[in-house]
This record gives C-alpha cells, structure tokens and sequence, in this order.
C-alpha cells in the first residue's frame, strides 16, 4: 500500500523528507554503517537537495558515509555534458557536500556495452548492501525512473527508449527539443521496489492524473508508478494540487 502524505508546499515537503534523511545518515553512522540513497534527477527534487545542502552547511550534516545510486542517465551522455543528469547531480546536489567522489554511482550514458554496464550497476547497488531510500518522482507517462510504460516488475537496469511525452516534458532542460536523447539507462522496476524505503515526490496539478492512476489502478506494466503499490513502506509527498484528483 502506498502511504500518502499530504504538505502544504514543496518546500515543507522537502524540509521534512531532509529531515528524515538526515536521521536516518546520522542513525547508521553511529553504528559504523554507510547509508545508501537512490537519487532521482528533474526539477521535483530540487528543493529536497537545496535542504540537504542547507543542512550540511548550517547543522554540520555530513555525507561521508553517504553512497549514491542515480536512476538513469541519458544515452551518449557524458558525465562532463551539460545535459547530462551526471552533471545535474554534481551542480544541484553533491558539489556543495563532502560526499567521496567514489561514493557517487550512474549508469554510464556512454557504455560501449549497455547490457554489461546495467549488470555491473546491479551488482555495485548490491554489492553496497543495497538502496536504504530511494527518491522518486513521477512522470506524466507513469514513469519511475525512466521506466516507461510498459516496464515489467521484473524489470531490471536495462538500456530503454524514452516516451515521446517524456520527451517533450524533459525538453525544458535542452536548448532545443530535438536534442533530448532517445534512450537511457535506467534502474528497473523490480531494482526500485528492492529499496528498503521508497519516498515520492509529485507537486503541482500537472502530476495530478498521474499520481491517481499510480495510487488507484490495479497494478500493471501500463503504469509502472502502480507497481510501488506493492512496496511495503512507500510514501507519495504530495501537496493540495498534485493530490486534488484522489
Ligand atoms: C529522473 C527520473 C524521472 C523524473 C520524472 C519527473 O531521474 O527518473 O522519473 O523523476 O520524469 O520529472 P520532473 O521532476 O522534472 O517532473
């Protein structure tokens, strides 16, 4: 079942989820253990990362211990590209923090051999001990990750073609549509649902239709948000609009 959390603006939704992230760091690094997070790209979880950053800066909260797992990575994409979700992690998030640039995991857009390098991402999350919190958002198509329908629960970190929906929506961030890749690497949806803690955000009446097909339909490959229904501590952080169709 999904647990659904109701904020009164982005902002207090993301102080809180800040909050319970920064405890759950500090709970594990008291006992010596590192704390592994699934982190998502897009403009959802920028106020999330400005709070972390805040926090880090302000109350000392350290990521040292911290080891990262994006989602997804555009295809032909380098970390160096300005489009690349390798570099808006870097600008929005961990280069304001002390996380060891070795803890910080992508799939590698530029992979000679995306099947190897999907595997090998497997393998790292589990070689890690695998994701503690995973961040999401949610795409108009129902996408997780760059899962798009239909993505299988079983699915696994795999090379996938981008919705044309998603296309568009995701054009914002290039200087023109036509250049927003065709393809990604993307965790899949059974990787997600391994998460031991899955936390989504959705703002805005834009996700609205959305998040009510993700809550409310049976769960199915059409929309690949409604398999986290099966997730046994999920919880959508929503606010008045994102939440006005459920
Ligand atoms: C990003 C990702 C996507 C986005 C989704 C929503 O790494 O995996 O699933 O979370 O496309 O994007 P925004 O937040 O820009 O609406």
């Amino acid at each position: 079942m999904i647990a659904l959390r109701l904020h009164p603006d982005k902002q207090s939704a993301a102080q809180a989820l800040a909050r319970e992230t920064a405890d759950l760091i500090g709970l594990r690094s008291e006992s010596g253990k590192p704390t592994v997070l699934g982190l998502a790209t897009g403009s959802t979880p920028l106020p999330l990362y400005a709070e972390l950053i805040r926090l880090h800066r302000e109350e000392r909260l350290s990521f040292r211990t911290v080891i990262t797992f994006n989602l997804d990575e555009y295809e032909g994409l380098g970390p160096a590209h300005p489009q690349s979700y390798r570099r808006f992690m870097e600008e929005h998030l961990f280069r304001h923090l002390d996380i060891p640039s070795g803890n910080i995991r992508f799939p590698d857009g530029l992979a000679k051999d995306p099947a190897q390098e999907c595997a090998a991402y497997e393998a790292a999350i589990r070689a890690a001990g695998g994701i503690d919190l995973q961040i999401l958002g949610i795409g108009r198509t129902g996408h997780i990750g760059f899962n798009e329908p239909p993505s299988a629960v079983e699915s696994r970190t795999r090379r996938v073609r981008l919705d044309e929906v998603t296309r568009r929506d995701n054009a914002v961030f290039f200087d023109e549509p036509t250049a927003v890749p065709h393809r990604a690497l993307t965790m899949g949806v059974a990787t997600i649902l391994e998460a031991r803690r899955v936390e989504l955000l959705a703002f805005g009446a834009a996700k609205a239709d959305i998040v009510a097909r993700a809550v409310r339909e049976t769960p199915s490959a059409d929309c690949p948000a409604t398999w986290l229904q099966r997730h046994p501590a999920c919880t959508f952080h929503l606010d008045a609009a994102s939440a006005s169709k459920l």
